[in-house]
């Protein structure tokens, strides 16, 4: 809470003075300001053009899950989250995979979908007819505005039209169908969509309102598999529990979202490690799974006839190495470096195996010992961390914690000063 929020003319003023206003209206300490000022890897010069108002960095710890085989190759994956047990969890999944080879993926290419919303059609059916009609032209118009994209092979391939039933009468809706390349493409899909407005207009004889790229990006997907050996991942049982799982998820969407979230834990946590859009990829993926009209999962599992688990995972994953946070943050770029990935689609699979992965493992603790023991133990850690302990201190309050199963700041912070009045005394 505030005074006042109108901070009049913050956005034109320097990163510094914003950061003054900033300290008395919400009374930090000079501590607070200079955490804030933070800006990690990212220098502040690029920070502040990235987004507007900038006062400073805000800072993930950034992991590397290990072990995962994709294809025949072997990746070193990047991870950018605050929740714990999510990178080992990962880790410990892909060293299960690679017992049977790792994980197969494969994409539907980087296709996106731009749409053109026109209102007030008179005759809406045959507006749509003519559109069709004229898609040469509407696609010649939307591959003018980027020939960088179409010389590489992109660009607006095919145009769909639909008419919609709405709350306010019948709506045509024209959809451009965009190759984007290594592009995550919203930048390239909305400008084409904006440039082929005046267009629609004309032949619809309709008005144009929205003009925007479709984040259901069902044309854009990916699929990875993998086959977990029954011995491998603790025994039938632990196959029976996953699939049982599986069929609450596809049962129940209040198990199904928790299903999916556990996937956009390694989807979204190597999207953000390589400075992709994770709102989008979000968007995309709950909207593919409720595709059917039902919210279900975006994975399966099954047992094979040897006994062993068969997992597959298919999603949207529109994601870019051109353009956006990609290029510009350098701590994405450095990930995806060490991710070694040369095209967005090679991204997006990787990130498809990953969700896979993250899926898998939460399924089985789930099917058999439970989460809380391992979270419990990196939950412990966190809170002595947060009580002030240092160094060899984690641990030990963490374990002292644990064994009381009392894992609670207030114990951690007695905890805290009773190790450090012992220490002194040593
Ligand atoms: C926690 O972040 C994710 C899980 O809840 C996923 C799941 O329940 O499948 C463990």
């Amino acid at each position: 809470m505030t005074e006042n929020s109108e901070l009049q003319g913050f956005y034109k003023l320097p990163m510094e003075r914003r950061r003054e206003l900033l300290k008395k209206a919400a009374s930090l300490s000079d501590e607070e300001v200079m955490i804030i000022a933070n800006t990690g890897g990212l220098p502040a010069e690029t920070a502040d053009h990235m987004i507007e108002n900038v006062v400073g960095g805000y800072t993930y710890p950034l992991g590397i899950a290990t072990n995962f085989r994709i294809n025949g190759t072997d990746y070193l994956v990047p991870m950018a989250l605050e929740e714990p047990s999510v990178v080992a969890a990962a880790s410990n999944a892909a060293k299960m995979a690679r017992v049977k080879g790792g994980f197969e993926v494969s994409n539907t290419g980087p296709v996106m979908i731009g749409q053109i919303q026109v209102v007030n059609v008179p005759k809406p059916e045959a507006a749509r007819a003519k559109l069709i009609d004229r898609k040469g032209d509407l696609l010649k118009k939307a591959n003018d505005q980027d020939p960088m994209l179409v010389s590489l092979g992109g660009g607006a391939k095919d145009l769909n039209v639909k008419v919609l039933s709405t709350l306010k009468g019948p709506m045509v809706v024209a959809e451009l169908i965009v190759n984007t390349g290594d592009a995550m493409g919203a930048n390239a899909v909305n400008t084409m969509a904006e440039a082929v407005a005046p267009m629609v207009e004309e032949i619809t004889g309709g008005r144009v309102f929205l003009r925007i790229i479709s984040n259901l990006a069902d044309r854009r997907l990916v699929r990875a598999s993998a086959v977990f050996e029954k011995e491998a991942i603790g025994g039938e049982d632990v196959v029976d529990g996953i699939v049982y799982a599986y069929a609450f998820a596809d049962a129940d969407p209040y198990r199904c979202a928790t299903h999916n979230k556990g996937i956009m834990n390694g989807v979204v946590a190597v999207g953000i490690a390589c400075g992709q859009d994770i709102r989008a990829l979000e968007a995309g993926a709950h909207s593919y799974a409720s595709r059917s009209g039902k919210y279900k999962p975006l994975t399966t599992w099954e047992k094979n006839r040897d006994g062993d688990l068969v997992g597959s995972l298919e999603m949207p994953m529109a994601v870019g190495l051109v353009g956006g946070a990609a290029k510009t943050h350098p701590a994405a770029r450095a990930n995806i470096k060490i991710l070694g990935v040369k095209t967005a689609v090679e991204l997006a699979e990787v990130m498809g195996a990953v969700g896979l992965a993250q899926n898998f493992a939460a399924l089985r603790a789930l099917a058999s010992e439970g989460i809380q023991r391992g979270h419990m133990k990196l939950h412990a850690r966190n809170v002595a961390i947060s009580a002030g302990a240092k160094g060899e201190f984690i641990d030990l309050v963490a374990k002292r914690m644990i064994e009381e199963r009392k894992i609670r700041f207030d114990r951690a912070k007695e905890l805290v000063a009773e190790l450090s009045k012992q220490g002194k005394k040593r």
